[in-house]
């Protein structure tokens, strides 16, 4: 497989825990000398000086993760429109703003994020079913490339806003193309029984509508996204094969320029620890094997080629996702008759995702454990609900109370997600660049927490 390595401990011959494996070979956490960098950064240092619960994200791995999807689209017009909803520091939003990103936002608050980090509105598309009228005007106000409106309904309230304020809003409609994207039931979003985007039957009349009827729209495109996670080629291929001749139309007749298929891309969150999984993985047919982005690009691009429309992607999982880990500590080793519970100091409120999608982190001690023993444990949070877990009767290398450990891949739809349920502030992120580690969001303090309450 394309550009992979196997990642070793820099100081035993152990192929210990890092993540990510696949389908990034080039992320920046390792272990060296026992201890799980991020770049140049000992993570325990981190922890010890700003405390946990800590969001790191590596600075290095969210470009070069940027610079290979580019890269694998490199023969036709395109542009990565970050998915901002992923991760919405301003440090990374000005990080990906300088390299030449654009950004697909879903509020006018993700506006206001990528304006602030610096990040050019004519490259920003805006998705979403619930767009408001202040949401419409600001976004028409700073000239955003292309709204990406997901019913007629917004589609009529969009010209109606424009027409008062005597502008045209560029749009696109989002097409529902009914494929089943094989995710979790709560991320899939291009089958007809889910909220978004219009039915894939219903486009052209729409399109042919619109354009005698709405006078203050700009019809520029076509969006489809057809879920998170895809962790197979083949839903992608479906669905951009079942819409080629559909923009391939609307191309003719409403002279559309761009296309956009979409974010989706999925990452790899489930190593197998075993020694020699790599050669495993290699040895598998293609389809068996994680996608990458390589793939991705090579089954996509000759498809995309030659309808001389501009491809747009919006990827945000791929970007960051394994660009970013959470550490907490260990509190409490709490045994009952039928489990051992690790109490650590994050909660579902700092990282929702196994809670909610039964989302799969890697758990990976900062300090490499003297001895390569397995134990069975729930990894648990603070939290006063059942749901409030990070892993169930997994194996896991021993830590013990005050020991910290990384839930890795929290880089996308970690911090974002978080709140202050139970009343607990927001964790501090840190961007790594290299040796420099910079603070990026403070941690809250109790003050913040009742900050504007009377
Ligand atoms: N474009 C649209 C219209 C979207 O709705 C999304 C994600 C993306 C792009 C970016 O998708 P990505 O490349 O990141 O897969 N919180 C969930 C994921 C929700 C995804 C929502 N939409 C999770 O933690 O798995």
């Amino acid at each position: 497989m394309n550009g992979e390595r196997t990642l070793m401990s820099k100081s035993s011959s152990l192929p210990l825990v890092i993540s990510p494996l696949f389908p990034s070979p080039d992320a920046r956490f390792l272990l060296q000398n026992g201890s799980l960098f991020c770049e140049d950064i000992d993570l325990s240092t981190l922890a010890a000086e700003y405390g946990t619960p800590l969001y790191v994200y590596s600075a290095g791995t969210i470009l070069d993760h940027y610079k290979r999807l580019d890269a694998a689209l490199g023969e036709i017009d395109h542009e990565v429109a970050y998915a901002v909803k992923a991760n919405s520091n301003l440090s990374v939003l000005r990080l990906l703003a300088t390299h030449g990103a654009g950004f697909d936002i879903v509020s006018g608050g993700e506006l206001f994020r990528v304006i602030k980090a610096g990040g050019d509105p004519a490259h920003c598309t805006f998705a979403g079913v619930g767009k408001t009228r202040d949401e419409i005007i600001y976004a028409l106000e700073k000239g955003i490339y292309s709204f990406n409106v997901e019913s007629e309904e917004e589609l009529r309230y969009l010209n109606e806003v424009a027409g008062e304020l005597g502008m045209i809003a560029p749009a696109a409609v989002r097409v529902n193309p009914n494929v089943d994207a094989k995710t979790h039931k709560y991320i899939s979003t291009g089958k007809s029984e889910n909220k978004f985007g219009v039915d894939f039957g219903a486009i052209l009349d729409l399109y042919e509508r619109a354009s005698k009827e709405l006078k203050n729209i700009k019809l520029r495109g076509l969006q489809m996204h057809i879920g998170s996670q895809l962790t197979s080629i083949s839903p992608f291929i479906e669905a951009v094969e079942k819409v080629i001749p559909l923009v391939t139309e609307l191309k003719q007749r409403h002279g559309i320029e761009f296309w956009s298929i979409g974010g989706g891309i999925g990452i790899v969150y489930q190593e197998s620890l075993a020694s020699g999984a790599i050669d495993w993985w290699q040895n598998q047919p293609e389809d068996e094997r994680p996608l990458t982005i390589e793939r991705y690009g090579k089954e996509l691009v000759p498809r995309l080629k030659d309808l001389g429309l501009k491809i747009l992607l919006e990827p945000g999982r791929y970007v960051v996702g394994n660009a970013g880990v959470l550490l907490t500590k260990c509190l409490y080793e709490k045994k009952s008759s039928a489990k051992t519970f690790k109490i650590v100091d994050a909660g579902m409120n700092d990282l929702i995702r196994p809670a909610l999608y039964e989302g799969h982190h890697e758990i990976v001690p900062l300090v490499e454990p003297k001895s390569r023993e397995r134990f069975k444990v729930d990894v648990v949070g603070p939290i006063c609900e059942s749901g409030d877990f990070f892993c169930q009767d997994r194996e896991l290398p021993d830590f013990q109370p005050g020991d910290h450990v990384a839930l890795m891949s929290a880089g996308a739809y970690g911090f974002v997600m978080a709140s202050n349920y139970n009343s607990r502030p927001l964790p501090a992120e840190i961007l790594v660049e290299g040796a420099t580690a910079t603070v990026v969001r403070k941690r809250q303090t109790l003050e913040d927490l009742v900050e504007g309450e009377l």
